[in-house]
């Protein structure tokens, strides 16, 4: 599946931060495969399961002062969402 299949339903891109640096993502998607789109290639290669079964897809978001771990296969990016830590599962440059 090329990129384009992969997100040819989004019509619009939203900003989110990620380790620091604000980043443009496909809206309505998941935080996983907004990773992908940034980095197609290592995503794509990274040993997941994709379904919510591995549970090696944690990233943490900014909630206030505190940061939530979250399974990112099966959590939408939303805007102004602020990543602050991905598991070394997830291969992203
Ligand atoms: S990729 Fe396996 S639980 Fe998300």
């Amino acid at each position: 599946m090329d990129q384009a299949e992969i997100f040819d339903q989004h019509d619009r891109l939203i900003t989110i931060n990620i380790l620091g640096r604000d980043r443009k993502v496909p809206a309505n998607d998941s935080i996983l495969r907004c990773l992908q789109f940034l980095d197609m290639e290592s995503v794509s290669e990274s040993e997941l399961c994709w379904n919510g079964d591995c549970l090696d897809c944690q990233v943490w978001v900014k909630q206030g002062d505190k940061e939530k771990a979250v399974i990112s296969c099966r959590t939408n990016a939303e805007p102004g969402m602020e990543i602050t830590r991905i598991s070394d599962k997830i291969r992203f440059e």
